[in-house]
């Protein structure tokens, strides 16, 4: 969690941190600030709240005047609470007691009571309740105040590193030194540069459009980040060398465009995600899962069993996975929330495959469950969004689902690509396997390539589910109910509307709501019902008319043409026609979009809902 970002070149400093920190403001938005060193002092402005204040603010009382073309050296945050509640004081940067050091942090620094304690006895002043602070004034007392060559300053970050425990990326300057410091353990960093210009970040977004080269900082490196070159060190200060990546990604990639919100933006661009994920998986009629997928035939034919851990909405991709697993390539599977399974025991065979999911390939649980994986012998696959991730680093295999930048902290696209992986992989597997002939396997990519059109489709729905939005948004919560491979969109349908609109909202499979849940639903129940032409159609019928019996406002998704649904529900939404397995793809549409339109109805703030973020980098 948290936005860290450093900036070194002569553009206009303060406008560069503040479009970093807004690319930045997926990872938390509770409080932001930045601090530049100018002229032997270093200029400083924070506030508990969103970027827009901080904008204020500087609007205001700007930060302080220089000329044109300087090179300047800055840093920025927005953050996301875990030590300290959300205030002023508590937003980052840090100084230290002599204001020749500023700091800011992603991450946790476990024991920093203990260091706090005896720095408070060596007589620092502490401003904040946070962890962080205690990194600027353990450092100070390492350093000679007016004066300090570059190679002592190393000296003294390599021992202050290692008296501190936990996992953090950092970001550091002092009027001192004409670079700007970077160093990673644990939490994600990355090092930019451009033409006389570089960057440190969090998040490859914060780099686009100056940077030009990637370096990934692995756990203990520090970067020294001149405007003209960059050094690297190990945690003992030895120089090493490291390789620079080309940035691929373009500004028009991580700006919302025409659209209001990146999640509209995101949900639109569904149809041609699929597109090009069908481009680059398919092949004539071959299967290809990229070049980091490394697994043997042989060792696919001796899986015993998969387990799939995941969190939040990839979890939901993992559950539909399970079936494709399990009915198309016959492989006994389990899904497991990633932070429940890190506390059970690993009862796992080496011929058991862990598959995590992530978006962002950074969230703190479903990497912890990964490592303890490794750590067992037991083999990993990784599907991912985010190339370079930490997770990308560390699977022994890996899937793109190719969804471009995802910026909405709901996940929209991410979840249709990994489902389509997902679908991908199963087939993969069952040809290896011999589960299925190839008659089978052409029948099935011949209708996953009509499903970009029907997702064009179905987004013709927009209009529809806006007006019916209209209808319910008032309402104090929401059942989402589906059965089979919709289930888990049933859950997902409820956790987009929640996390966005802040709406009570609960998914049930549908056949367990007489077992309790029914008896939530009374006359003002708003309730989704996933009811498509599939092996579970009867019975979702039957579901429903229970919870019509008992006064729930029925709103169905289904198929084009089923008059039925008409005569039982109050509003329904219609769906293209498509093979079983493929439906949670289109199911995701209209609970994508009626969530989006609830929570705008309702005036939240969609890309940002509040206490959320979107890559949970803490467990
Ligand atoms: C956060 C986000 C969710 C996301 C989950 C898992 O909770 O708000 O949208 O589904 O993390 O993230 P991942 O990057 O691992 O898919």
């Amino acid at each position: 969690m948290c936005g860290i970002v450093g900036y070194i070149g002569s553009r206009d400093i303060i406008s560069v941190l503040l479009v970093a920190l807004e690319r930045l403001e997926y990872r938390g938005y509770d409080s932001c600030g930045i601090a530049v060193s100018y002229q032997g002092r270093i200029f400083i402005k924070k506030t508990a709240g969103r970027l827009f204040k901080l904008k204020e603010i500087l609007n205001s009382s700007p930060l302080f005047s220089h000329e044109e073309g300087e090179t300047l050296i800055g840093i920025g945050h927005t953050r996301w609470a875990t030590h300290g509640k959300v205030s002023d004081e508590n937003a980052h940067p840090f100084l230290d007691c002599e204001k020749k050091l500023a700091i800011v942090h992603n991450g946790i620094i476990e024991n920093f009571q203990e260091l706090k304690e005896r720095l408070i006895n060596n007589g620092h002043k502490f401003e904040s309740e946070t962890d962080t602070e205690v990194i600027v004034h353990l450092l100070e007392e390492k350093i000679k105040k007016d004066h300090i060559s570059e190679k002592d300053f190393l000296k003294a970050l390599s021992e202050t590193l290692k008296e501190l425990k936990g996992s953090f990326a950092l970001c550091l300057i002092s009027p001192l030194f004409d670079f700007l410091i970077g160093i990673k353990k644990g939490s994600p960093l990355l090092c930019g540069i451009g033409k006389n210009e570089g960057m440190i970040a969090s998040d490859i977004l914060a780099l686009v459009g100056i940077c030009k080269k990637v370096y990934i900082m692995e756990d203990g490196e520090i970067c020294f980040l001149k405007k003209d070159k960059v050094n690297f060190y190990n945690e003992n200060g030895e120089k090493i060398e490291k390789d620079a990546q080309t940035l691929d990604l373009k500004v028009k990639e991580v700006s919302k465009g025409r659209y209001r919100h990146f999640m509209r933006k995101e949900i639109f661009e569904q149809p041609k995600i699929l597109t090009e994920n069908l481009e680059k998986r398919l092949y004539d009629k071959e299967i290809l899962l990229g070049e980091s997928f490394h697994l043997y035939p042989e060792d696919i034919k001796h899986i015993t069993n998969i387990v799939i851990q995941a969190c939040g909405t990839s979890y939901h991709a993992g559950l539909i996975g399970r079936d494709y697993f399990e009915r198309i390539s016959e492989i006994p599977t389990t899904v497991e929330i990633a932070s429940e399974l890190i506390s059970r025991p690993f009862l796992f065979n080496n011929n058991t495959l862990m598959i995590a999911i992530s978006q962002s390939g950074e969230t703190a649980d479903t990497l912890a469950a990964l490592r303890a994986a490794k750590e067992r012998k037991i083999k990993s696959l990784a599907i991912l969004n985010v190339k370079r991730s930490s997770m990308d680093r560390e699977a022994d295999n890996v899937i793109f689902i190719n969804a471009g930048p995802e910026i909405g902290v709901a996940s929209t696209k991410a979840y249709t690509a990994q489902i389509f992986n997902l679908f991908i992989l199963a087939l993969y597997f069952a040809l290896i396997r011999e589960k299925i002939n190839t008659e089978k396997l052409n029948n099935y990519l011949k209708e996953l390539k009509t499903i970009p059109e029907k997702i064009k489709k179905t987004l013709l729905l927009d209009k529809i589910i806006k007006r019916v939005a209209k209808k319910y948004y008032n309402s104090p919560h929401f059942v989402f109910l589906g059965r089979g491979i919709n289930y888990p969109s049933a859950l997902e349908g409820a956790l987009k509307l929640k996390e966005i609109s802040y709406i009570h909202a609960a998914g049930y499979p549908a056949g367990e709501m007489k077992h309790g849940p029914i008896s939530v639903i009374s006359e003002e129940t708003p309730v989704i019902c996933i009811c498509v032409k599939d092996s579970t159609y009867e019975k979702m019928i039957s579901n429903i008319m229970e919870a019509k019996a008992r006064g729930g406002r029925i709103i169905t998704i289904g198929n084009e043409n089923d008059k039925r649904l008409k005569e039982i529900s109050e509003d329904v939404f219609y769906l293209p026609a498509t093979i079983e397995f493929l439906t949670p793809l289109l199911v995701a549409i209209p609970l994508q979009l009626f969530a989006y339109h609830i929570a705008c109805l309702r005036g939240c703030d969609v890309d940002k809902p509040r206490h959320l973020a979107k890559s949970v980098t803490v467990l």
